[in-house]
């Protein structure tokens, strides 16, 4: 029997070429098959090798074009087929990227594999607009949760839990559920004031940010029509997104180019 290949679950960043390590480019560059992701970018496919097999398995919201379950099959097959397969991912594959679920099956299966995590959105939107995750004095922590849950089921989150001031909430899979999550999370006492910003494909020539309110947000998310991936910031932090005393910061804030619209 042929002896298997190999398997990388590979993050490839949340847009910016250029925020792929240094490791993801050197596999990307060895690959002989790349299983990838809607929200990879050419630039980081361009990094294969021109004989690699690129099979797109991409996931817009709401579709599925290639279940779960198939993508799973299709690496253990490749691997079995002696190839060094990328499965390559937007973000980390560990952050709300099934990498696990995929290491799960190529485990069963026998087939060794590697991590190689990748920039997540949530870091990418912070340094890309300058607003912090955590701040000394504004948030002490952070939580980084789901807005869209399996089957279309209703989000069950820890309501009480997440409606804490001095927490930062960053929300992946949250466009179609903002105006739930806001009335949620003022159902359980935070204030109406209390910021949020709104990234749209961050670190990318298209990046739109949208600084609102809690109070606001649905109405304001709904008339500023963001496009692409869309990752919500809900916390004191964002206020450092005009406020904060630090040039750079405050150059990047007043950045006319990027800026959709203020609350
Ligand atoms: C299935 S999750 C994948 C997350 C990915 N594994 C990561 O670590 O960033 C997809 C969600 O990530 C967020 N996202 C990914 N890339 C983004 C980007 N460039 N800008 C804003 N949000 C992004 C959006 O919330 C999107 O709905």
């Amino acid at each position: 029997m042929r002896k298997p290949g190999q398997v990388f679950l590979v993050g490839a960043g949340p847009g910016d070429p250029e925020l792929l390590t240094l490791k993801a480019a050197r596999i990307l560059g060895e690959a002989q098959a790349v299983v990838y992701d809607r929200l990879v970018s050419e630039e980081v496919l361009a990094l294969t090798p021109p004989l690699a097999r690129l099979i797109p398995v991409g996931k817009a919201p709401k579709s599925h074009p290639v279940p779960q379950e198939r993508i799973n099959e299709i690496l253990v097959e490749l691997a079995l087929d002696g190839l060094t397969v990328v499965r390559l991912k937007g973000g980390d594959p560990m952050i709300f990227g099934r990498g696990s679920e995929e290491a799960a099956a190529l485990s069963a299966a026998g087939v060794p594999f590697e991590i190689v995590p990748g920039i997540t959105a949530a870091q990418g939107a912070a340094a890309a607009t300058g607003v912090p995750l955590t701040h000394r004095g504004l948030a002490s922590g952070i939580r980084y949760i789901t807005g869209h849950c399996r089957e279309d089921r209703p989000l069950d989150l820890d309501w009480a839990g997440l409606a804490d001031p001095q927490t930062t909430l960053v929300v992946y899979m949250g466009a179609g559920a903002i105006a739930e999550i806001a009335a949620r999370l003022l159902g359980e006492g935070l204030p109406a004031s209390h910021p949020v910003m709104a990234v749209a494909s961050a670190t990318t020539p298209q990046e739109l940010r949208l600084v609102s309110s809690l109070g606001r947000i649905a109405e304001d998310a709904a008339a500023a029509s963001l496009r692409g991936p869309v990752l919500f910031v809900i916390g004191e932090v964002v206020s450092l997104y005009r406020s904060c005393p630090d040039t750079v910061l405050a150059l990047l804030a007043t950045s006319p180019s990027r800026d959709a619209v203020y609350a």
